[in-house]
C-alpha cells in the first residue's frame, strides 16, 4: 500500500550533504556571522516579543524595512524562510494538474528540480550555449506551452554566474504568457534588478535571498517582490505564521544595520576581482567572469585531482561539472582576504607544484 501522492513513488527525498571542511567556499555563503554584529540590539528587542503569542505587528515592522529597502510598496512583498520556501510556495501556487510544468534554463540552481519534484510541477530545460547565452525563441517556444505555467530565468545565474541579456528578458517578459520568475539571489552583488517594473509587467515575480548579501544563510530569510495582486495569490498556498518571530525580529535588527553588510559586500566584489585576476595569472585555469559572489573556473583535465587536492586540505569547493556546457568545472565561493589566500595558495601548489 501507498499512502502518499502517485508522482512521489519514484522520487528520492532530498538527503543534505553540507561538506563539513574548515575553509567553507562551496556554498556561496558569507564568513560575516550577522548574530554577532547585532546581538547586543537583537536581544533588546527580543525582550518586547511575546513568543507565547500569535503575531502581527513585528510583521508589519519587518515588512516597512523591506519595503524600503527594496524600494516597493509593503503590498508588493511576501516573506519566508529563504529564497527556497519562496520558490516552493511558487511553484505550488501555479501547477494546474500533472502536465503543469515550469521552464529554465541549464544549468542553473539545482534546486528548482528539486521544488519541482516536490510540488509535482514537471519541469523542462533549455541548454545554455556554450558562451552561456540562450535562443529567446527556443526559450519563448517552451515556455507559451498551454501546460507551462512559470518561465525561470535566474539572473545573474547560478552557477555560470553571467548576468542574462538585458533585451532576452524583457523580451521574455512582453511575449510570455506565463508568469516569469526572476531569481535574483545574487541582486547586492550585481546590481541588477527589475522590481521597478513590477506594474509595467502583470507576469513578473522576482525572488531574493538573505543568505549572500546578508550573511544569512542558516538563519533563513527570503522575499518575493510582485504587483499586489499576484501577492495575494501566493498568500492563498501559504502557511500563516510561516516565519518565526525570532528571525523577524533579528532580520529587522539586521535591516536598522543594513550598511554593515552592504559595506561587506563592496569588500567581497573587490577581492572577487583580485581572485579572478589571479587565478586567471596560474597556468591551466580558466575563470568566467561572474556577477555574483562566486566564480566558476576549469583546471581542464586537471580539475577533479584538484576538487580532490582542495578537499583533502580541508578546502570546499563544488563540482559544477554536471552540465555538459560546465565539463571540468568547479565553483568557488568569494570570502575574505584569509580564505581566498588559503584558496589560491592551494591551487598554486596543485597547478606549478611550488
Ligand atoms: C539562484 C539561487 N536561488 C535560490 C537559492 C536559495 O537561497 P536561500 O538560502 O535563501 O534559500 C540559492 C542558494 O544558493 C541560489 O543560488
Amino acid at each position: 500500500m501507498y499512502y502518499f501522492r502517485d508522482d512521489l513513488k519514484e522520487k528520492k527525498a532530498v538527503n543534505i550533504n553540507v561538506p563539513d571542511k574548515k575553509v567553507k567556499l562551496g556554498l556561496n555563503e558569507s564568513s560575516l556571522d550577522p548574530f554577532e554584529l547585532v546581538k547586543d540590539e537583537f536581544l533588546a528587542k527580543m525582550k518586547k516579543v511575546q513568543l507565547n503569542r500569535y503575531f502581527n505587528n513585528i510583521t508589519k515592522t519587518l515588512l516597512a524595512q523591506l519595503s524600503e529597502y527594496a524600494n516597493v510598496t509593503p503590498e508588493c512583498l511576501v516573506f519566508g524562510n529563504g529564497a527556497d520556501e519562496m520558490l516552493y510556495y511558487l511553484f505550488n501556487s501555479v501547477r494546474n494538474d500533472n502536465n503543469s510544468f515550469a521552464v529554465s534554463l541549464a544549468p542553473s540552481y539545482f534546486d528548482y528540480k528539486s521544488y519541482s519534484g516536490a510540488t509535482g510541477l514537471g519541469i523542462k530545460f533549455l541548454s545554455l550555449n556554450q558562451d552561456f547565452g540562450f535562443s529567446v525563441e527556443d526559450y519563448l517556444k517552451l515556455c507559451n506551452d498551454e501546460n507551462c505555467k512559470l518561465a525561470i530565468l535566474c539572473n545573474p545565474n547560478n552557477p555560470t554566474g553571467n548576468l542574462l541579456d538585458d533585451n532576452k528578458i524583457i523580451e521574455i517578459l512582453e511575449r510570455s504568457r506565463r508568469l516569469v520568475l526572476i531569481d535574483e539571489t545574487y541582486f547586492e552583488f550585481s546590481g541588477k534588478t527589475y522590481a521597478d517594473k513590477i506594474y509595467k509587467f502583470p507576469n513578473l515575480v522576482i525572488i531574493r535571498s538573505f543568505s549572500k548579501s546578508f550573511s544569512a544563510a542558516g538563519l533563513r530569510f527570503g522575499y518575493i517582490i510582485s504587483n499586489p495582486k499576484n501577492i495575494q495569490e501566493l498568500k492563498k498556498v501559504m502557511t500563516i505564521f510561516n516565519l518565526n518571530l525570532m528571525t523577524q525580529t533579528l532580520i529587522s535588527t539586521m535591516l536598522d544595520n543594513k550598511e554593515t553588510f552592504l559595506e561587506h559586500n563592496k569588500m567581497i566584489i573587490e577581492n572577487k576581482e583580485v581572485l579572478f585576476y589571479q587565478l586567471s595569472a596560474i597556468d591551466g585555469i580558466n575563470v568566467h567572469p561572474s556577477a555574483t559572489n562566486f566564480l566558476a573556473f576549469t583546471a581542464g583535465d586537471k580539475t577533479e585531482s584538484l576538487f580532490k587536492f582542495l578537499s583533502e586540505n580541508d578546502i570546499a569547493v563544488r563540482p559544477i561539472w554536471h552540465h555538459p556546457i560546465l565539463k571540468k568545472h568547479l565553483r568557488v565561493t568569494i570570502s575574505n582576504i584569509e580564505e581566498n589566500t588559503v584558496f589560491l595558495a592551494h591551487v598554486k601548489k596543485f597547478m606549478n607544484g611550488d
